[in-house]
Parts: C-alpha cells; structure tokens; sequence
C-alpha cells in the first residue's frame, strides 16, 4: 500500500516536474526580454516582460474582423513600437552578433552583412518586389520567361536585353510605398514575417524559427541564380512545374517544413519519398536506398553536386514562393 503510495507520489513528481519544464522551455521569450532589458534599461520602462504582439498595419493584414499577429517581437526588440523602426534594425543586427554562439558562422553561410533594412522604400522596393530587376550587385542575371508566354512552341525567343520577366522578389506588391499612399512601411508597420517566414505565432525558438529565412535578399539573388541554373528545366521558371510538380503549391509550402525541401533535394529518388522518379539526388544517396532497375529510371548521383549550404539557400529559395496572404 505504502509502495503504490510512494510510486505514486513519485509519478505525480515527474508529471508535475515534466509540467515545469515544458512551461519554461515555451516562455524562452521572458529569458531574452530580460537580457534585452539589461542591455537597454531606457526600455524598461516602456515594456512589461511578457509576451509582445506585433500587428502588421498594412490593409491586408486585417482580413474581416481578424488581425494578423506576429510573436516574433516576443524576443526581438519586443518595444519595436516605440523605439520605431531605424532603431529597432540597429538592434537587431547589433543582439544577433552579441547573442547568437553561432553568429559568425551563419553570417558568413548567409552573407549577412550586420545592416537591416528599417523601411521598405521604394527603391528597396524596386530591388526586392514583385517587379524586381536583375541590377543589384551580386544578383546574377539568368534568363527566364514568364511561363504563359507562348513557351512550347520550340525555337527559344529572344527578348532582347529586357530584364527577365517573371521573376518577382520576395515582397509583396501590398508593400510597395505605391500601394499604401506613397509612404514607406517600416519594419514596425510590416512585421517579420513578409520577409523571413518563421512561424508568427509561436513563443518558442525552434518553433518560431521553423521555415525560416534568415537572409531573404541573398536567398533571393543567390538562390535565384542556382534555381534557374540546376532547377527551372523540370520545375518551371516561376515554379509552376514541368517534368517535375510544382514548387509554388500553396498548400504544399504551407504544410511541409524546411526538413522536408531538404530532403527532397538531397536525397532525391534515392529516398522513399521520391522512388523511381527522375529528380536527381543533389546532395547525399539516402542511407537505406539500394539501386534497382525494375524502379529506378534514372541512376543515382554518385558524388554531390550541390553542397549542404546551397540546398539550404535552395529550399530558402523555394520557400519565397510562399504568399504572405496564404500564412495560417
Ligand atoms: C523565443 C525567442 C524567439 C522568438 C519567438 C523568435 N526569435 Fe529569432 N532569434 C532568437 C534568438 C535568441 C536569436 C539569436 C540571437 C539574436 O539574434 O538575438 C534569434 C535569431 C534570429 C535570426 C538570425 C538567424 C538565426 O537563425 O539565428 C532571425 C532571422 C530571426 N531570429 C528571425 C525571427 C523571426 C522572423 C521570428 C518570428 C517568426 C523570430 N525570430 C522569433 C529568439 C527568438
Ligand atoms: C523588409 C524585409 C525584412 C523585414 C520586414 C525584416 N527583416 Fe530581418 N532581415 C532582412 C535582411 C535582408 C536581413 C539580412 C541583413 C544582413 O545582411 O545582415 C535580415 C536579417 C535579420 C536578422 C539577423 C541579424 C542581421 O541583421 O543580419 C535578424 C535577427 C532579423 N533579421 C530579425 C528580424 C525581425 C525580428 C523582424 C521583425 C521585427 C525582421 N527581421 C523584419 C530583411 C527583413
Ligand atoms: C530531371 C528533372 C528534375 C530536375 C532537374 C529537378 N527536379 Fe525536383 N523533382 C522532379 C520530379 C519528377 C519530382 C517528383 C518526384 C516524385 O513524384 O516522387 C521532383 C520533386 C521535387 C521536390 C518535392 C516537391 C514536393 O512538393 O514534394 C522538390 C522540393 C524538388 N523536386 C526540388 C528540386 C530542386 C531544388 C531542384 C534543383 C536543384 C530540382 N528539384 C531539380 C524532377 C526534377
């Protein structure tokens, strides 16, 4: 009797220990409020510790009578509203290279360059928009149709010295100083999201770090250039799908997470998943894939053609097609 008692006890310990921790490890947001409030005691006085809201000002971000409501400011610059946006991009470059232990070494994989962008002006716009042309430096210009241009008709078209159309940034036209009464939106008005992905409601790090970009202009310009390169031939040159299915299905980015893209593009159809179908494996063979004639159509890559940091970029590049509107 008294054992059962004891183990009993014991269990209810466990649970209530297992509690505890699961409730601590949610609300990592309170540890980085309150480092962020040592660093900037001025804000103290502005934010009670506890979980931030971000609502996105711009039209689209009401739909009927709910808001769109971003958590990410739970833990970056959680008083991003009254500090305004050229402060709050100082911030965030300034406690990424103070606080992440990795900060070198992703900043060099992702070409950070230690600048964020405060406000989407028209000329940033202009760079990374719906109607963005291929000048930046470092955006390297390929060429590639709009899909609904009289594609199958055999000889290629020249289109002359046009910047190639088609292709759009990773804004959304909802963004673009025009579409909001010429004024510029800063990083405080737009949110997070429009830009990185993540998971915007989360409160936890790896949740809300989940499909996120963490460099979106070089994702673009680096990604876009390998995509056309090694990709656009049997996935289309906006995604839309040849030989191989679409990578723009809404429903597909919406539900699937970085994981999952990689995999697909490491392994290929040495994985399960893609098994006797023609998409290259770019990275790695899957460890349990044996090859077999009857199956497969294609053989094996038997070296990597692409490095884990460039299928990083690509399923980076990837998740760009995923519209802002379409978010859960
Ligand atoms: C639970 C706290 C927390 C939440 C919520 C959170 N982050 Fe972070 N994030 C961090 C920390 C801590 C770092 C590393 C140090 C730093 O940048 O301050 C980081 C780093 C980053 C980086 C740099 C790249 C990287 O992987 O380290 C980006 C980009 C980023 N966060 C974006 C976001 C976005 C977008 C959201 C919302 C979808 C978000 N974060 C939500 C805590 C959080
Ligand atoms: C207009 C697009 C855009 C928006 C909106 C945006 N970011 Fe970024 N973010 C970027 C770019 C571009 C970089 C890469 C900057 C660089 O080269 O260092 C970046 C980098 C970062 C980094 C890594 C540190 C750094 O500066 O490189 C963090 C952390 C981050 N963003 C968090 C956020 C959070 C949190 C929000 C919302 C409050 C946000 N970003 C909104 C475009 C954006
Ligand atoms: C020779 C044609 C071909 C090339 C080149 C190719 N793919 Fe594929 N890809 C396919 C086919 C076919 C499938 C579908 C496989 C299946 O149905 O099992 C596929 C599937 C995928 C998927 C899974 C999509 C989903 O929604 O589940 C991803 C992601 C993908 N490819 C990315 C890439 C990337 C990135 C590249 C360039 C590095 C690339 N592919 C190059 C033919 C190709």
């Amino acid at each position: 009797m008294t054992k059962l008692f004891l183990s009993l006890s014991a269990l209810l310990l466990v649970l209530i220990g297992v509690a505890a921790a699961k409730d601590a490890h949610d609300h990592g947001y309170l540890q980085v409020q309150q480092q962020y409030l040592k660093d900037y005691p001025a804000s103290s006085k502005l934010i009670d510790v506890k979980t931030q809201q971000l609502f996105p000002s711009f039209p689209q971000a009401k739909q009927g009578d709910t808001f769109r409501v971003e958590r990410c400011i739970s833990c970056h610059v959680p008083d991003i509203a009254t500090i305004g946006p050229q402060e709050a991009a100082k911030r965030l470059s300034a406690d990424f290279f103070k606080y992440e232990p990795n900060a070198q070494a992703i900043a060099a994989t992702n070409h950070l360059t230690g600048v964020h962008p405060a406000v989407v002006t028209q000329q940033y716009y202009d760079a990374y928009g719906q109607n963005a042309v291929a000048t930046k430096d470092g955006f390297h210009p390929y060429n590639a149709a709009a899909p609904s241009s009289s594609s199958s008709g055999g000889g290629q078209s020249s289109t002359a010295s046009t910047a190639p159309t088609g292709i759009t940034g990773f804004l959304p036209t909802f963004l673009s100083p025009a579409q909001n009464n010429g004024s510029a939106l800063g990083i405080d008005q737009t949110g997070c999201i429009v830009c990185h992905n993540g998971g915007r409601l989360e409160l936890d790090q790896n949740a809300a770090h989940l499909n996120l970009i963490v460099n979106p202009e070089y994702a673009w310009t680096e990604g876009a250039a390998m995509y056309y390169q090694y990709c656009a031939s049997c996935h289309g040159n906006l995604g839309e799908g040849k030989i191989g299915p679409p990578l723009n299905n809404q429903d597909r980015l919406g539900f699937f997470n970085e994981d999952y893209y990689y995999r697909c593009i490491e392994y290929g159809m040495t994985d399960f998943e893609h098994i006797g179908s023609v998409m290259p494996n770019w990275g790695s063979i899957a460890p349990d894939y044996h090859a077999d004639k009857t199956v497969d159509k294609v053989p094996a890559n038997p070296t990597r053609v692409l490095s884990e940091d460039q299928i990083n970029l690509l399923v980076q590049f990837i998740r760009h097609w995923e519209n802002y509107q379409t978010l859960p």
